[in-house]
């Protein structure tokens, strides 16, 4: 292979494996850079697949391993690539953050395993410190975000409740394991080597993981996971200083530093910051959720309509913004919003969708939804484009959203997303809700909105509700 190489392209084969590495590298930032337009999303996920096929091709020249553990390899790449394709192929668009949350989970406890081994391999002779501080790091890290993301999965798939789960003692609690572990690390890197200590490392970092996560509400965890999938990928930049492998060292670091800005934008956009998020128990205390009484006991009225109302109502509007949440993607409801869209559009009624950072459960989600139903891209207005234009709005059609429009985030100093940027559909001159109930959205919280004498409630399933609008236009 070496000879060959050398014949071919002049290059040795460590220069080979390093070309691949970099043209790995290029490859990864490039599907980054289009992961961020909808429309180049898809091609985005190409070119970062092929440059990870590319990467572990070079790792496996890389190692010149036994016969034995090529067959292994093998079996581990086919396993895991039909799991990830099947998985992958099979998952609803509403499970994609548990699906992250697993595969994140995956790959932090393989850094912490890649570490283990080398730590192994290493520890009768006499290591280099940063390796031994690179292994510790990755173990540490690597544990914290499996255990951490095992939990996310578990709340996010609803296998155990979302509700923070909190005891007393538990920062003091979660404070002692963290000294632990710095003891053990500080043992490890400067004291003595120790096979024993490290295995007792790695299971107070499991515990921290698992104690870390279990106190943040359901609400929470996808920010949640952004940050793991940060940690995950520091973890595996760690392993591969350990064992010297540049695509983990570039894959690692790339990770690790775009987890951590989609951690900060979607605190951002919530109007909290991370503290908040990771310490405040958000979701724990529920006052007033679902019922229809304020604090003082007193009971409030709404108002609920007909399709057929509403659909004489908004064929006769001049403009309308219709604001997609979670429960149009619950519903599956985005090809036939695009069909009211267009049927609106063609009695010369202008349409266009508010699209809030935070809308759904994932970064994008709703881009992602509309742009599978081909709505075009110029009829999506973000929330600061838009937030001007609902006061000279006749209908705001709120499909299946809840929280992204509750004034209580503006109003209401005591309420959890008090400070959260929302969409002004509060300053249109009619409201219309598409939900099955007057249940809450994500935050757990009541809504103000939909006690308001301009808005119309319409109960049902979103889709049932908007082919049944699409019909009422038609007749209108
Ligand atoms: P939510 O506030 O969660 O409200 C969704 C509403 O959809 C619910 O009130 C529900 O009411 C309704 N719904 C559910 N299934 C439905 C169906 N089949 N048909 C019709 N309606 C249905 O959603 P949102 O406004 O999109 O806000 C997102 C929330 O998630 C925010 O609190 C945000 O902070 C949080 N969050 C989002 C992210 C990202 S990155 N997107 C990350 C972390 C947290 P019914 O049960 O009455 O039908």
């Amino acid at each position: 292979m070496s000879t060959y190489l050398i014949a071919t392209t002049g290059l040795t084969l460590s220069q080979g494996i390093r070309l691949a590495y970099l043209v790995a590298a290029i490859l990864f930032i490039l599907g980054l850079k289009q992961l961020s337009s909808p429309k180049s999303a898809r091609k985005g996920n190409w070119t970062a697949a092929i440059g990870m096929a590319i990467a572990l091709g070079a790792s496996l020249t890389d190692l010149h391993p036994s016969t034995i553990k090529v067959v292994l390899i093998l079996v581990g790449v086919i396993v895991g690539t039909a799991a990830g394709w099947f998985s992958a192929r099979k998952v609803a668009m509403t499970a994609i953050p548990q699906m992250v949350a697993a595969f994140n989970g995956v790959g932090g406890g393989a850094a912490a395993l890649v570490s283990i081994d080398e730590y192994m391999r290493v520890v009768g002779g006499s290591p280099a410190i940063v390796s031994i501080v690179t292994v510790v790091f990755s173990v540490v890290v690597g544990s914290v975000s499996f255990a951490g993301s095992v939990i996310a999965f578990l709340k996010l798939q609803e296998v155990m409740s979302g509700t923070p789960i909190t005891y007393p003692g538990q920062r003091l609690i979660n404070a002692s394991l963290i000294v632990v572990i710095l003891a053990a690390a500080v043992y490890l890197v400067g004291i003595h080597a120790s096979v024993p200590i490290l295995a007792a490392m790695l299971v107070v970092s499991v515990v921290l993981g698992l104690a870390f996560v279990l106190p943040i509400g359901g609400a929470d965890m996808p920010v949640v996971i952004s940050m793991l999938n940060a940690f995950t990928g520091i973890a595996v930049a760690a392993s591969g200083f350990a064992i010297g492998n540049t695509g983990l060292i570039v894959g690692g670091t790339l990770v690790g530093a775009s987890g951590t800005l989609l951690t900060k934008m979607m605190s951002d956009s919530m109007g909290r910051n991370l503290g908040n998020v990771l310490f405040a128990a958000v979701g724990k205390v529920i006052p007033g959720a679902g019922t229809q009484t304020d604090e003082s006991g007193e009971v409030k009225s709404y108002r609920s309509g007909t399709a057929e109302d509403i659909g004489v109502l908004l064929a006769y509007s001049k403009k309308v913004i219709i604001v997609p949440g979670y429960g149009l993607a619950v519903a599956q409801a985005q090809h036939v919003a695009r069909e009211l869209a267009s049927t609106l559009e063609k009695r010369g009624v202008e349409v266009t969708y508010a699209i809030h950072p935070v809308a759904g459960r994932m970064p994008g989600h709703m881009n992602v939804l509309l742009a599978e139903a081909d709505v075009p891209y110029d009829q999506l207005k973000e929330m600061e484009a838009v937030n001007d234009d609902f006061q000279f709005t006749d209908v705001v059609l709120v499909v299946g959203a809840n929280d992204v429009v509750n004034p209580a985030a503006r109003e209401s100093k005591d309420s959890p997303i008090y400070g959260m940027p929302i969409l002004n559909a509060d300053r249109a001159k009619n409201i219309v809700f598409l939900k099955r109930s007057m249940r809450p959205g994500f935050a757990g919280i009541d809504n103000q909105l939909m006690y308001d004498p301009k808005t119309i409630m319409l109960f049902g399933d979103a889709k049932e509700s908007l082919t049944k609008l699409v019909a009422a236009v038609k007749a209108g």
